[in-house]
């Protein structure tokens, strides 16, 4: 383990007016995105799509890394540069997402556990060699009658702790993601109670596997209604989170990059410009976000050569209302501009 190689790479992750690129969806989900716009989901399609955002100009001003996916870490920009290498030319860091996804729990119906520990050790290596420095794996725990259980929450964090040492020791800095599902009835409140028992169980089984704190980033969702409810104004999400976080995560992490989790582009980025005005905070609080980043430039392009660069303009539009919320300095005005 290279413990400066990962503060140094978690901080640069975190640095304030940047954030993290998620363009590590697994086949499946890219496909159904894919699908609902009319787009070929072929390994080409894939290929293009994910070059048109590592390649969009000025990339590296407001993203400081990009997760990807197995398939992608594999593959070639046009002139035959791995993306790897064409990211970390940038001076963006390349990621991974490590997991193999969420599977029913056992005796819990309607719940999951995230899957790949097994063989993870050496995965994880040679993904350090085809130029990954970090890591990504996403546990999902959904609100509903009764649940989350207690076994759900402790496999889950038990599985992410796991997953987080195994990082270190590889020197890849592990994104630990335990996302609280926005869909249902819920409202605030209980999105705080059971994030803040998420959060609160999974620091205790990282502290209990020795991951060090100084060495990883939390991914977490935000404290947030839920989808079939009344929605509170984002400086009630703002004030919840901020709440949440200082309660369960210890200032020893660098930084926070928070998931989009299905919210509006506006939602995610007026949510973080809120929390960030009201710092400072013992972490950077930043992004990570998937969908509330590459929407728009999804559809942009709908699968048409011609409208690459169309897409990648609007995909740096985003980024850059996001960074801006990085330092609180975003202003619903900027939105005026996006096609
Ligand atoms: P969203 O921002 O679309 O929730 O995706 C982030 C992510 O990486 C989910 O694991």
């Amino acid at each position: 383990m290279d413990i400066t190689l990962l503060q140094e790479t978690a901080q640069r992750m975190v640095a304030v007016g940047k954030g993290v690129l998620a363009a590590d969806e697994s086949h499946p989900t890219i496909g159904k995105r894919f699908a609902a716009l009319g787009i070929e989901a072929s390994e080409e399609n894939r290929r293009l799509y994910r070059q048109m955002f590592f390649c969009s100009p000025g990339l590296e001003d407001y993203i400081s890394g990009v997760i990807l996916f197995d398939e992608t870490i594999r593959q070639r920009s046009d002139d035959g540069t791995p993306f790897p290498e064409l990211l970390d030319a940038k001076g963006v860091v390349p990621g991974i997402k490590v997991d193999s996804g969420a599977k029913p729990l056992a005796g819990h119906p309607g719940e999951t556990i995230t899957e790949g520990l097994d063989g993870l050790r050496d995965r994880l290596g040679e993904y350090f060699e085809l130029g990954a420095r970090f890591a990504k794996w996403r546990a999902v725990i959904s609100i509903g009658n009764g649940t989350p259980s207690r076994g759900c929450i402790e496999a889950n964090a038990h599985a992410l702790a796991r997953y987080a040492a195994l990082c270190q020791e590889a020197s890849i800095v592990p994104i630990v993601e335990p996302e609280v599902l926005m869909t249902g009835h819920h409202d605030i409140d209980r999105c705080e109670s059971v994030t803040t028992d998420v959060l609160q169980c999974t620091f205790s089984q990282l502290q209990c596997q020795g991951v060090s704190l100084d060495a990883m980033v939390l991914k977490p969702s935000m404290v947030i209604s839920g989808s079939d409810s009344t929605a509170a104004t984002v400086e009630e999400v703002a004030l919840r989170t901020i709440g949440c976080l200082r309660n369960t995560v210890p200032a020893a992490v660098p930084g926070i990059a928070f998931l989009s989790g299905g919210q509006t582009d506006e939602d995610a980025t007026a949510h973080l410009n809120a929390m960030n005005r009201r710092g400072p905070h013992p972490w950077n609080l930043t992004f990570s976000y998937g969908r509330a980043l590459q929407t728009r430039a999804m559809k942009t392009w709908g699968g048409d050569p011609a409208a690459l660069e169309s897409a990648s303009q609007a995909f740096l539009k985003r980024a850059s209302c996001n960074s801006a919320a990085t330092r609180g300095a975003w202003e619903p005005s900027m939105e005026q501009s996006i096609a």
